[in-house]
């Protein structure tokens, strides 16, 4: 067997979550591979929603294992405050959701450490999601990490003191105020909270499941164009959000890989800093960003919108081998009279069509128009129902890319899916 993948194209918020559940029914593991509370994945479903930040968006499903990847770096207290709300639910998830030894753990310095980088950054701050994400994977590469392996050792808090005290020297140098008392104490409890998971060895536990032929899908968080090395730098995450995450994310081979679904929005939107080429500043971008509901699911921050760039998105399904594509959100555009895509790029009187090492104001999207469809789509079952306008909408964009779009979200709900 092969581990299947479904990660982000575009800058996050795709819509990962909902088709992570809704895909769950044919996996025996959903597995988070890299990132950290920093995520927001929404499932809608029985009228109800969730926003999941840490635990992989499988957790609804009866019969799915859930588990917290090598990759990913967690904060106990984010994660306890998850567990409770799942719970809530009458989920118990001593049961599915296990916990890799080499997870990251964010400490209360870590987020305090975020902050002062970006008070300090001022008008070039990234617009980190103040998660502590950045100097959690500053710690691991500079190998100072405390990891979940840690936590049942005599020395944990021997260590935590040590990695603390080195955060408070660095904090000393920035004029930056703050108290982390209280976190600290609810960090403490949330840490009592992951003793009561079974902690694995990510790599034996992937590669037995495998070779017993179970059923393994790695659930990406944020998207591609956020990637430490491959993304807008430095307006990224500190992770590595593509497939190849997914071999150090889990402790997988490359050729154990199989299908990789990329998922992307109809259009695009980015929360945070950093370039945009298609970004929209008239009553467009207002209306994708009031129709579609566009706010980060985890910071509340308005989501900055655009058209769909079709650059950006053949760099990442080839950074990524995608072999099959998802494509969400459709049906706002269902609002629109015409709509536009970006096919290429100029700077001044040169066609760009690569993703370019600088994204600046010359920089400069060549639209094609679309007839919008004018008709809800929600409610298509088969492609067969689709208006037209629609079908060719997804003809060119699976030409362009030269990957068959095998999945079509028309709303948030998990029923509004079509499995092409
Ligand atoms: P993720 O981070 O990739 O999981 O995506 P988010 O949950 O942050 O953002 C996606 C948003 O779009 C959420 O509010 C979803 O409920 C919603 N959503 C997902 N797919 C669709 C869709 O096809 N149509 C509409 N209208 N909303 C969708
Ligand atoms: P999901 O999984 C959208 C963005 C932040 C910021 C940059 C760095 O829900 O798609 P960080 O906190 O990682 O240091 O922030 O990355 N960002 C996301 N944007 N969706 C996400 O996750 C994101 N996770 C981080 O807004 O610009
Ligand atoms: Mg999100």
């Amino acid at each position: 067997m092969k581990a299947d993948v479904l990660l982000g194209l575009q800058w996050g918020d795709e819509g990962k979550g909902k088709i992570v559940d809704v895909l769950s029914p044919n996996y025996d593991i959903i597995a988070r591979f890299q990132g950290g509370p920093n995520a927001g994945h929404t499932l809608i479903f029985n009228n109800q929603k969730f926003v999941l930040h840490l635990i992989p968006s499988g957790i609804f499903r009866k019969n799915t294992i859930n588990v917290i990847g090598d990759g990913v770096v967690l904060d106990p207290v984010i994660f306890a405050e998850e567990i409770e709300q799942i719970e809530k639910t009458g989920i118990n998830l001593s049961e599915n959701l296990l916990l890799a030894e080499k997870t990251n753990l964010i400490l209360p310095t870590h987020r305090i450490l975020d902050a002062a980088n970006e008070n300090e950054l001022g008008n070039a701050k990234i617009g980190s999601t103040g998660k502590g994400i950045g100097p959690t994977y500053t710690d691991k590469i500079g190998r100072n990490a405390l990891r979940i392996g840690d936590i049942v050792s005599e020395d944990f808090k021997n260590k935590y003191n040590d990695l603390k005290t080195r955060h408070l020297k660095r904090l000393k140098t920035y004029n930056f105020d703050f108290d982390i008392s209280e976190y600290e104490k609810k960090w403490f409890k949330g840490i009592e909270k992951l003793k009561r998971f079974k902690i694995i060895n990510s790599s034996y536990f992937f590669n037995k499941a495998l070779i017993e032929g179970k059923k393994i899908l790695a659930e990406g968080a944020q998207g591609t164009l956020l990637d430490i090395n491959s993304g807008t730098y430095p307006f990224v995450t500190s992770s590595t959000v593509t497939s190849a995450g997914v071999c150090t994310g889990l402790g997988i081979a490359p050729s154990k890989i199989g299908e990789v679904y990329g998922i992307f929005k109809a259009y695009i939107t980015r929360v945070g800093s950093g370039p945009f080429p298609t970004e929209l500043f008239d009553g467009n971008g207002e209306k994708l960003q009031k129709i579609g509901h566009e706010y980060g699911a985890t910071t509340g921050r308005k989501r900055r919108c655009g058209w769909l760039d079709l650059t950006a998105l053949k760099y990442t399904v080839q950074i990524n081998g995608v072999t099959a594509l998802i494509m969400t959100k459709a049906d706002i555009l269902s609002e629109f009279d015409t709509f536009k895509v970006s096919e290429y790029y100029k700077s001044g009187t040169c066609k760009i069509d690569y993703f370019p090492y600088e994204i600046n104001e010359n920089i400069k999207p060549v639209y094609k128009t679309f007839k919008g469809w004018k008709t809800n789509i929600n409610n298509c079952k088969t492609k067969e129902d689709f208006p037209k306008e629609f079908n060719d909408f997804i003809k060119y964009i699976e030409k362009q890319t030269g990957v068959p779009i095998k999945i079509i979200s028309t709303g948030a709900d998990r029923a509004e899916t079509i499995i092409l």
